[in-house]
């Protein structure tokens, strides 16, 4: 097996915030509901799909310490492409300078991860430098004036560069799952705007949430004592702490950005990541696991160990051994 590791991360969060006091004037709720039902304090708004993407992407890119035409694959996860045809990915190819492929990824809130699960397979067939994206601009399909849905979305995008390491398993297990009998719980048809029942999706997240992280460690073979971190999809506080109740999992080892970002979607979990990467909570050697939900339903998740170093250790074996 090839190994895998996270070398460059980014984020990219657009100028415009909608504070709750802002979005309930006209509306029948409150700032305190919003906060005590779901955590959400403001959300960002702006921006398109692909520029945020390519924003988020450059700055992942730079972070890895590669160049443009050193990736291999671009893998765009997206819940609010541009079009309908074609796919937002080659656009963000084009704005990046990339000479690769480019696949758009749509699994909802789960899509980002169901990426990296997809570009850890392609690098097991021996591509090198994969960049995985997740971008929103889900205000271009929320109604703002529906207090059902208005309060939860947001916009922005997060990035990793993945890279293929000598035999490194820096990717220590993952799970990817759907149940399409779910998939009319949450929806939006093409040219409208989301349609959710808030209840039923509290119910089948926190299930989904649970099963896939016990599948995840089974595959693993570790346990939740062993993850010293999880950055799960940023959809509503309550429903991770009902998720970690049910694990033993505590808050504090827990990488949260909804109060800032509300929900965004295929952007979420690369938000938080790089977020707690930035900041130095995540040490070389500690356990991440990242866990998204999201319509269909869809669920997938992904646990790494934290060594943003692995790659290049594998350049400086690469270039001893050649010499
Ligand atoms: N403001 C004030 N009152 C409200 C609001 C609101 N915005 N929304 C609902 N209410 C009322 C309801 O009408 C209800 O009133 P009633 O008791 O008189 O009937 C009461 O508040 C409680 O309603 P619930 O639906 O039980 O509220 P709940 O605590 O479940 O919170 C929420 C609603 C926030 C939508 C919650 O169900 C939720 O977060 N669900 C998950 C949504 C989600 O995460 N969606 C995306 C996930 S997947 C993805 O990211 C694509």
């Amino acid at each position: 097996m090839t190994g895998a590791t996270i070398t460059g991360w980014g984020a990219a969060l657009p100028p415009g915030v909608l504070t709750n006091a802002e979005l309930v004037r006209g509306l029948d709720t409150s700032d305190e509901w919003i906060r005590e039902r779901t955590g959400i304090e403001q959300r960002r708004i702006g921006g398109t799909t692909s520029s945020l993407a390519a924003e988020a992407g450059r700055a992942a890119m730079r972070q890895a310490n590669v160049s443009p035409e050193e990736i291999d694959l671009l893998l765009l996860a997206t819940t609010s492409p541009e079009m309908t045809c074609p796919g937002t990915s080659p656009k963000v190819q084009h704005l990046l300078g990339l000479q690769c492929g480019a696949l758009d990824v749509q699994a909802a809130c789960s899509g980002w991860v169901a990426a990296l699960i997809t570009a850890n397979g392609f690098l097991q067939q021996g591509l090198k430098k994969i960049l995985v994206i997740g971008s929103e601009t889900l205000s271009r399909i929320t109604d703002y004036t529906d207090r059902n849905t208005g309060i939860l979305f947001g916009d922005g995008a997060g990035a990793v560069v993945l890279e293929a390491t000598d035999g490194q398993a820096n990717v220590l297990g993952w799970d990817l799952g759907a149940d399409g009998s779910h998939a009319d719980i949450l929806y939006a048809r093409p040219g409208d705007t989301l349609v959710m029942d808030g209840k039923e999706i509290f119910r089948q997240a926190v299930a989904a949430m649970v099963h896939s992280t016990r599948k995840c460690l089974e595959r693993a073979e570790l346990t939740v004592d062993d993850v010293d971190w999880i950055v799960p999809h940023q959809a509503n506080i309550r429903i991770i702490e009902a998720a970690w109740k049910r694990l033993g999992f505590s808050l504090e080892r827990t990488v949260t950005v909804l109060q800032h970002t509300g929900n965004t979607s295929a952007a979420s979990i690369p938000l938080g990541l790089s977020a707690a990467a930035d900041d130095e909570r995540f040490r070389p050697g500690h356990n991440v696991l990242l866990l998204g939900f999201g319509a269909g339903m869809t669920w997938a998740s992904m646990l790494v160990r934290w060594d943003p170093e692995a790659a290049s250790r594998t350049v400086g074996l690469h270039s001893e051994l050649a010499a």
